[in-house]
């Protein structure tokens, strides 16, 4: 195994090919980074009654995320403490216990263990207190629920700290935000690394890798948006873009007018002013799972019209998206992606139609943005696999020793304008500082 420090030469942008392909790493990084990190698991939404559950997994450990009957959050190895068999096949349902279908040993909705067939004959061995589920820490922030393995970690509220307040915009604006459906899975050829990175910076590949809307003419800011790129603490990150002057589409991300009231109420002035002027936010919770809110400027809505101005914004089907995209382990070169949609619920029948189909069409299993960017990545991992790709050093120099802290930007963190004033690579670099970190103690 590769020594960290000789994978990235970070104050020179540089970085190793191997840090996507050694497996040695690979093992390191699921008990040092994914057996320590606060790792998003489940919306509160997928489970909302006592009994509910749903089967996640952390890092390729996997995890039971259910409610018990006092409403209180679990989250569980789904791993039975006898032999060793997965306890629940399911990926969600209602119960009052988890029965093992190799002995039948029985796990109550919270996780204790509290039936073993043919107990008596143990003679007085089994401390059925003691062999419950394993328990991770629970916690959840704005509807998003959270685990770690890690008893010494940091409060959730100081894990994400200062990117609470994207958090907030995005997930608490209003009071009943929730998943449409159940999450969508594929599994690709790539490591779960380039999904995180990608959403946590690189703002360099829109144009070239999603360059068919401009180049059909669809895309109303005609790539001219501008904004911000943000870097926080234990290497979060946003990357916040404008509507162009003169270009302002509908305000607050396309979002329907009778919930403006609400917005108002739950967020600060500066938060308001960020929602009501940007055309998307995306980004990264480190480790693995990212965001994206996006207005679907013109060519991505449900009906696309050139010329006139439509009269009404339900005329005009001008929509917004709201997703949650984690990119799970399943190898140095295999990632598991799970994506889900989440929706204000109180919004009207035609932009609840027209958001989904947006979504669905761009970053959907088949979406057109999705298939675009599982090209580069599948491509990076069998590019950098093989002996001579292994030796090569890639590229994270933009932006390397300078920043131009925008007087204009209103929220937290580290913050530099984003293209087309500047694309920048800091908050990759910040997530492999990160990464090495975690690594290496
Ligand atoms: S492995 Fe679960 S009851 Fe035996
Ligand atoms: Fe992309």
């Amino acid at each position: 195994m590769a020594a960290i420090d000789d994978l990235l030469r970070l104050d020179e942008g540089l970085i190793s090919g191997r840090v996507l392909t050694d497996s040695g790493m690979y093992r390191l990084e699921q008990e040092r980074i994914f057996g320590r990190s606060w790792l998003f698991v489940a919306h509160e939404s997928e489970i909302p009654k006592p009994g509910d559950f749903v089967t996640r997994s952390m890092g390729e450990d996997p995890v039971i995320v259910s409610r018990a009957q006092d409403g209180s959050l679990h989250v569980m190895l789904n791993v039975c403490r006898h032999r060793g068999r997965k306890v629940c096949a399911e990926d969600a349902g209602n119960v009052r216990n988890f029965r093992c279908g190799y002995h039948g040993w029985t796990y109550s909705e919270a996780g204790q263990l509290t039936g073993v067939p043919f107990f008596d004959v143990h003679q007085g061995r089994l401390d059925r207190t003691s062999l419950g589920l394993c328990q991770a820490r629970v916690d959840s922030y704005q509807g998003l629920i959270f685990a770690t393995w890690d008893e010494t970690a940091t409060s959730l509220r100081d894990y994400l700290g200062e990117l609470t307040w994207v958090l907030d915009i995005l997930f608490g604006r209003t009071a009943n935000m929730e998943i449409v459906g159940p999450p969508m899975r594929w599994v690709v050829d790539a490591n779960w690394k380039l999904g995180a990175t990608n959403f946590t910076g690189d703002a360099y590949h829109l144009p070239t890798t999603h360059g068919y809307g401009s180049a059909l003419g669809l895309d109303v800011t005609r790539g001219r948006r501008a904004g911000y790129t943000i870097s926080t603490a234990n290497a979060h990150a946003a990357n916040v873009n404008r509507w162009p002057e003169g270009n302002m589409g509908r305000p607050y991300l396309s979002l329907p007018e009778q919930l403006i009231a609400e917005f108002e109420q739950r967020l600060s002035a500066d938060q308001l002013e960020v929602m009501r002027t940007m055309v998307s936010f995306a980004g990264n919770l480190f480790p693995n799972c990212s965001y994206l809110n996006i207005a679907t400027v013109g060519f991505l809505n449900t009906e696309w019209r050139t010329g006139e101005q439509p009269a009404s914004a339900e005329d005009s089907k001008a929509t917004s998206f709201l997703t949650l995209r984690q990119w799970q382990p399943r190898g140095v070169d295999k990632t598991e992606i799970w994506s889900w949609q989440l929706m204000d619920r109180d919004v009207p029948d035609w932009w609840r139609e027209s958001s989904i189909a947006c979504y669905t069409r761009s970053f959907g299993l088949a979406g057109m943005h999705e298939q675009d960017d599982l090209a580069n990545w599948m491509a990076i991992s069998e590019g950098c696999r093989g002996p001579m790709g292994r030796k090569l050093w890639l590229n994270y120099q933009m932006r390397l020793g300078e920043r131009e802290a925008p007087s204009d930007w209103k929220g937290p963190g580290e913050a530099d304008y984003l293209y087309p004033m500047s694309v920048s690579d800091r908050n990759e670099r910040a997530f492999y500082r990160r990464w090495a970190d975690l690594l290496r103690d």
